[in-house]
C-alpha cells in the first residue's frame, strides 16, 4: 500500500511483527559468557513469567518458522522431558528464591506430547521450578489434531487456565493451499472436545491472507470461530519467511505490494466484524471477548517490568539487562541437530548464557515504548517518567515524527497522560514497531542468522 505524503512510515505495511524487542534475529554471541546466576542476580524475582518450549509436531505448515520438528523419533520427546528436567534443577538452582506469577508452555505444538508425558511435565514443573498452576494463569498450546480428550483432561486437572489453539483457517482449499493437513469438521470437534473441558479462555488463531482468500471466506472462517465464542481470537496476517515451505516456493512473494493490498481490507473487515460481536482490540492481532479473563487483572506478572525464564531448546528468556536463548533454527536438517545437541547436553551447559542481547539504557527505553504502544493500553506516561525520569518523546524522537503523521487520519492519540495508537496506527503496527526500532537493533535483525 503506498505510504501518504505526509506518513513517515516508508516501508511495506507488513514490515515484521515485533512481539518483543530486541527481535531475537538480533541476538549473538555474549563474550565473554555470562554464569545464569550472574545474569539473574539483581532481577526481582516475585512475579516472573516461566515459559516452556515443546518444539515437536504433528505436521510441519508450509508457513511456520517456529523452532518445531515435525514427527521426531519415537524416544526423542520422551528424552527431551528428562532433559528439560536436568535444566529446570540447574535454573532453580541459579534463580534462588522465584515466584511464578504465569506460565506459558508453547512450541511447536505441546500436546504432541501424549496425556502421561504431559502430567509428567507439569509434575516437573512443580516439583523442579515450584510452579503452581492452580494458582498461577497459565496457557498452553494445542492444534486440532492433538486437542484429544485424555490430554485435554490432564490439562483441565492440572489448572491449565488458557488453551491455545492454531485453526488459521476453517476453508480447507485454504488450510490445504498452507501445507495444514485439516478438515473443518475436525477443527469444530476439536474445539467444541476443549469447551467440554470448561477451561476459562480458549483463544483460537487465524490467518489472513492467504492464498486464494476472499473476503468472503475470510468472514466464513471467522463465523465459524465465533460459532464458539471464544475468549480471545488472534487475526494473523500472513507472512511468508525464508526457509518455510511458501518461502520456498515464494507463494505469495513476501514483496509483493498487491498483496499488502490484499491483507489490509482483510484485517479491517475482520476487525469490524469482531467489533460488532463484542469484542475488544487488544492490538493490532488480539481481539478479547467482552467480560473474558483479563491477564491484567488475574496475574500479577507485567511484561515491562516482570523478567521471563525460558526453558527448553530455542526458548528466550529476559531480564532487565538481558536477553537471551539457546541456539535455534528453522529448517529441519538444522533443528534435528539442535535437539540432538540439546538432549546431550551436560548439565553445567545450562548455567551459562552465552548467545543474546545486553540492553543499552536506550533499548530499555525502546523496549518500553514499543511493548507499551502497540498495545491497547498505550504508552503510560508517568510510568515512563517514574521509571527513566525523562520524557519519551526526548529519548525517541521518531514519536513526533509518528505524533505528526496522517495517513490521512493520525495514528497515535495523544492525552494528558498517555499516547495510545489511532485505528489508523493499530493497522499499521508492523509499520510502527520497526520504525521504533534502534538503527543497530534493524542492522542486526537485518543481518542476523537465518537458518
Ligand atoms: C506459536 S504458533 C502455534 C500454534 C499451533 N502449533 C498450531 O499451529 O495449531 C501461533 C500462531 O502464529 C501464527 N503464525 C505462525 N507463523 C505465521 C506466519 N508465517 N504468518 C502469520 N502467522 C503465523 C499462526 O496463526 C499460529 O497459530
Ligand atoms: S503452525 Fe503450529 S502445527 Fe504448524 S508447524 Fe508451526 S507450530 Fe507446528
Amino acid at each position: 500500500m503506498a505510504a501518504s505524503m505526509t506518513s513517515p512510515l516508508t516501508g511495506p505495511l507488513y514490515e515484521q511483527y515485533l512481539y518483543s524487542y530486541p527481535h531475537k534475529l538480533a541476538y549473538g554471541a555474549i563474550t565473554p559468557e555470562r554464569s545464569l546466576t550472574e545474569v539473574w542476580a539483581a532481577e526481582p524475582k516475585d512475579a516472573l513469567c516461566l515459559y516452556v518450549h515443546v518444539p515437536f509436531c504433528e505436521q510441519r505448515c508450509g508457513f511456520c518458522n517456529l523452532f518445531t520438528f515435525a514427527n521426531p523419533n519415537e524416544g526423542l520427546p520422551a528424552r527431551y522431558l528428562r532433559t528439560l528436567e536436568r535444566q529446570m534443577a540447574r535454573t532453580r538452582a541459579a534463580l534462588g528464591a522465584a515466584h511464578f506469577a504465569q506460565y506459558a508452555i508453547g512450541g511447536g505444538t505441546p500436546t504432541y506430547l501424549s496425556a502421561d508425558q504431559l502430567g509428567e511435565l507439569f509434575d516437573v514443573l512443580k516439583g523442579r521450578m515450584g510452579l503452581d498452576p492452580r494458582t498461577s494463569p497459565g496457557s498452553v498450546e494445542t492444534s486440532p489434531l492433538t486437542a484429544t480428550n485424555d490430554r485435554l483432561r490432564v490439562l483441565r486437572d492440572r489448572g491449565v487456565s488458557r488453551i491455545s489453539m492454531g485453526v488459521q483457517s476453517f476453508a480447507d482449499g485454504e488450510s490445504a493451499s498452507i501445507g495444514r493437513r485439516q478438515a473443518a469438521p475436525t477443527v469444530h470437534d476439536a474445539v467444541r472436545r476443549i469447551r467440554d473441558h470448561g477451561f476459562p479462555t480458549l483463544n483460537l488463531d487465524l490467518m489472513y491472507g492467504l492464498p486464494d482468500q476472499t473476503e468472503e471466506s475470510f468472514a466464513l472462517s471467522l463465523r465459524a470461530a465465533l460459532e464458539h465464542r471464544p475468549e480471545e481470537l488472534y487475526l494473523y496476517p500472513l507472512y511468508v519467511r525464508p526457509l518455510t515451505r511458501l518461502g520456498r516456493a515464494a507463494a505469495p512473494s513476501p514483496d509483493d505490494q498487491d498483496w499488502d493490498a490484499e491483507r489490509l481490507p482483510l484485517y479491517r473487515a475482520g476487525r469490524s466484524l469482531l467489533l460488532a460481536e463484542g469484542y475488544a482490540q487488544v492490538s493490532m492481532r488480539m481481539f478479547r471477548r467482552a467480560g473474558a479473563p483479563d491477564p491484567a487483572t488475574t496475574s500479577s506478572y507485567r511484561c515491562q517490568r516482570d523478567g521471563m525464564v525460558g526453558l527448553g531448546a530455542g526458548a528466550r528468556s529476559y531480564t532487565d539487562d538481558v536477553h537471551y536463548s539457546t541456539a535455534y533454527a528453522v529448517g529441519a536438517q538444522k533443528v534435528r541437530t539442535i535437539l540432538e545437541a540439546y538432549v546431550e547436553a551436560e548439565d553445567e551447559s545450562f548455567d551459562r548464557v552465552s548467545w543474546g542481547y545486553l540492553l543499552t539504557e536506550e533499548e530499555k527505553r525502546r523496549r518500553f515504548v514499543i511493548l507499551s504502544l502497540l498495545n491497547e493500553s498505550g504508552l503510560d506516561l508517568a510510568a515512563y517518567r517514574r521509571r527513566f525520569s525523562s520524557e519519551p518523546h526526548v529519548d525517541l524522537p521518531e514519536l513526533e515524527v509518528l505524533l505528526a503523521a496522517r495517513v490521512p487520519d493520525p495514528l497515535i492519540e495523544r492525552t494528558e497522560d498517555r499516547l495510545a495508537l489511532t485505528p489508523a496506527g493499530f493497522e499499521r503496527s508492523d509499520q510502527i514497531g520497526p520504525f521504533l526500532m534502534s538503527a543497530s537493533v534493524r542492522r542486526l535483525a537485518r543481518e542476523g542468522p537465518r537458518s
